[in-house]
Parts: structure tokens; C-alpha cells; sequence
């Protein structure tokens, strides 16, 4: 069975390891790697690669900027040659970015089977490009591989269900546990950011419907200089996050009081995440990452696809997107005392689940 994987942005890098792996350790099967370059800044990218010893992909265009469609189109063409020239049996596409579209749509359209790990996941807000995304892969794909049991009952609300919907797990928790059951893969972050034996907040923000609104990013950022106030908030910038607030006089100040970095690799976050106390996050992935590492989490957003979280008391969302409404959100996770949460994403071996299900069905 040959498997093409398209990847193009940093949390796919880090999904793909788990599948990769997977592929490396069972006869009869082949990856070819596809790099749309959506994202291309070395510690948008490459660092992931070299941590996590991901092949270099066989295919690597340099596809990332400029508007949705725009970067979404060149994607689709390119990608379209590669499978004419693979001619694989299943193309494998992850989560909801622009070049997931890209890959489930070209594969689509030539009859190439379409595999969607992280499918059924909805924030029933169409004006996310990502929930766009997510749609339009659901209904290309052939299989789809739910994450959790809310993401199976989306899709069969949209009628899609039978066998070619597999309730596998989350392959972000394979990866997670890298670091959750070896904890000698820790980096030294905790001492180089001078964190060692201090409570912390790790927060990040790159979605589109923060930058873009200015009045939000300065409430989160205003409530964050508040919380620094009484333990450090560590904020990893994400480019677009970095151009805007060069952009922003009013975000100046509460920025001066958070300690900002470059964005962080995959062990430097991990290592970061095992020993803080919050995570303040706009990002799908942190919001799992967080309780992974059992740490309360508030997502400022006006919702979430990882409705789980909210329903156990990991994650809460501001109830206002004023600077209040987000302190009282902060708070609240910094009193709560979440209990033991069971497994919710599954065992830990999604990707063995996938490549089996595949292996079975792609004759
Ligand atoms: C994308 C995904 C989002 C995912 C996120 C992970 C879409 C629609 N969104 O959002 O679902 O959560 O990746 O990070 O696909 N940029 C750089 N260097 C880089 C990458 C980006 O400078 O290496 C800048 C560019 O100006 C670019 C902007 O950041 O235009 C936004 O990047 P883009 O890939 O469009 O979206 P993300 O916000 O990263």
C-alpha cells in the first residue's frame, strides 16, 4: 500500500510523526511525504523535522501566504501533479488547514482515496477558515478517522457514518506521550526562561479571529499582564501574531510585562507544558496538549471543537471578551481542581489504529 501524506503547517508536522512511525515499524506499506511549505519559517517547520525525525518529504513546494484562496488554489494544483505522478493508493490528509483542503479535494477529484485523520471536529462557526476546511474534507474523504465520540456524531449528523467512520483516538496524544512517559526527553526550557520552582502561565495566539480584531488581542493581552502580575506568562509568538502587535501601539504596554519568545519546538513546549500551572490559548491543538499534561486551560475563543474539555472542567471559555471577562475566565481555571478525566482521546495508539483500518480496507 503506498500512502501519500500531505502536510503543510506545524501541528501537521507533529500529527504526522505518529502515523510515520507507525509506517516505519509494519511491512507492506510506503509514505511519500508532500510539503505544501503553508508554513516555512524554520521554527515553523524545519525544527520539527529534525526533533522529531520526520523524512524529508519526497515533495516540498513552497506554497505558504497570501489569501485563503489564493494559497489554497496553487496548493491544489500542485498537489493534483504529485498524486498523477504517485499514483498512491490513499491520499492522507490531517486536521483543517488550507493545505488539508487542498490535498482531500485533489485526491478527490481523481479518485484517489481520501484518508482524514482529525475528521468530525466542528465549532459550528463557519466564519473560521478552518471550520470551512474541516467541512469540505469531511464530505471529500472516503475514511474518516474521528478523534472522540462528539466528532463520530457530527459527522452522522451530516449523514456521513457506517464503517468508513473509525472512532481511532487522537494521534496528537501518541505524540504527547513522547514526553509524558519519558520525562529524560525534557528540554532545560524551564531554567533558561528562569521558571524553576515558580508557578507559570504558557499562552499562544495565532487564529485569525484574534489578530484580526484588535479590540480582542488587547483584552487578552490586558488580562494577561494582569496575571503577570502574580506569576510569569510565558507567550511563544506565532509570526502573524508578531506582525500585528508591531502593528498595534495599544498592545505595547501589556506586552512589555509578558515574557515573549520565538515560536517553541515540539520538546520545548512539551517541557514547558509539564510543569505550568495554565495555558491561556486561542490554539486547537494546546487546549489537548494542556490536559495531556494535566494543566487547566482557557481557550479565548468564542468556542471550541474540544467540547470534552469543557464538559470535565479542563478548559473554559471567557464569557465575555472583555479584559473581566477574561481575568474571570483565568480565576476560575487558576481555583478549579479538575478530577481524574479518564481517556477521552483514546488509548495513545491511534496512528496503529489508522494504519491498520487502512491496511484492511485499501486493497
Ligand atoms: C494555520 C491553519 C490553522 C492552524 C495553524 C497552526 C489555515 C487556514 N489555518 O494557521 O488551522 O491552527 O496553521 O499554526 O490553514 N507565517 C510566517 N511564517 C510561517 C508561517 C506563517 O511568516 O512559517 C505568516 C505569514 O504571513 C502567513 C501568516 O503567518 O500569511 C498566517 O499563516 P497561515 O498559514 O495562513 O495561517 P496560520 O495562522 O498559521
Amino acid at each position: 500500500m503506498k500512502i501519500l501524506t500531505v502536510i503543510g503547517a506545524r501541528p501537521q508536522f507533529i500529527k504526522a510523526i505518529a502515523l510515520s512511525h507507525a509506517v516505519a515499524s509494519t511491512e507492506g506499506v510506503e509514505e511519500v511525504l508532500l510539503h505544501t511549505g503553508q508554513h516555512y519559517d524554520d521554527n515553523m517547520s524545519a525544527v520539527f523535522f529534525r526533533e522529531l525525525g520526520l523524512a524529508e518529504p519526497k515533495y516540498r513546494f513552497d506554497l505558504g501566504g497570501g489569501s485563503h484562496g489564493h494559497m489554497t488554489g496553487k496548493q491544489l494544483s500542485a498537489i493534483e501533479d504529485a498524486l498523477v505522478s504517485e499514483r498512491p493508493d490513499v491520499c492522507l490528509v490531517y486536521g483543517d488547514t488550507n493545505s488539508t483542503l487542498a490535498g482531500a479535494l485533489a485526491a478527490a477529484k481523481l479518485h484517489v482515496p481520501v484518508a482524514h485523520v482529525e475528521a468530525g471536529l466542528r465549532s459550528f462557526n463557519r466564519r473560521m477558515p478552518e471550520e470551512v476546511n474541516r467541512v469540505l474534507s469531511d464530505h471529500a474523504a472516503t475514511w474518516l478517522f474521528a478523534p472522540t465520540q462528539t466528532a463520530v456524531e457530527n459527522l452522522a449528523g451530516e449523514g456521513i457514518k457506517g464503517d468508513r467512520v473509525q472512532l481511532v483516538g487522537d494521534v496528537m496524544y501518541d505524540v504527547a506521550r513522547l514526553v509524558i512517559d519519558n520525562p529524560a526527553r525534557r528540554t532545560d526550557i524551564v531554567r533558561r526562561l528562569g521558571l524553576e520552582g515558580r508557578p507559570y502561565v504558557v499562552s499562544t495566539l495565532h487564529r485569525q479571529e484574534t489578530t484580526d480584531d484588535p479590540a480582542r488581542l488587547v483584552a487578552i493581552l490586558d488580562a494577561l499582564a494582569e496575571t503577570a502580575k502574580v506569576m510569569p506568562v510565558i507567550l511563544p509568538l506565532h509570526p502573524r501574531t508578531r506582525k500585528t502587535l508591531a502593528g498595534l501601539p495599544q498592545a505595547e504596554k501589556a506586552a512589555s510585562v509578558l515574557t515573549m519568545t520565538e515560536p517553541l519546538g515540539f520538546f520545548d513546549m512539551a517541557s514547558l507544558l509539564a510543569g505550568a500551572r495554565l495555558v491561556v490559548t486561542d490554539s486547537g491543538g494546546l487546549q489537548k496538549e494542556a490536559f495531556f499534561h494535566k494543566v487547566p486551560c482557557v481557550t479565548v475563543r468564542d468556542e471550541t471543537e474540544w467540547v470534552e474539555l469543557l464538559q470535565l472542567g479542563w478548559n473554559r471559555l471567557p464569557e465575555s471578551f472583555d479584559v473581566q471577562g477574561i481575568r474571570t475566565a483565568i480565576a476560575g481555571a487558576l481555583a478549579s481542581a479538575p478530577g481524574n478525566a479518564g481517556e477521552p482521546y483514546g488509548d495513545g495508539h491511534a496512528a496503529k489504529h489508522i494504519l491498520r483500518y487502512l491496511m484492511q480496507t485499501c486493497k
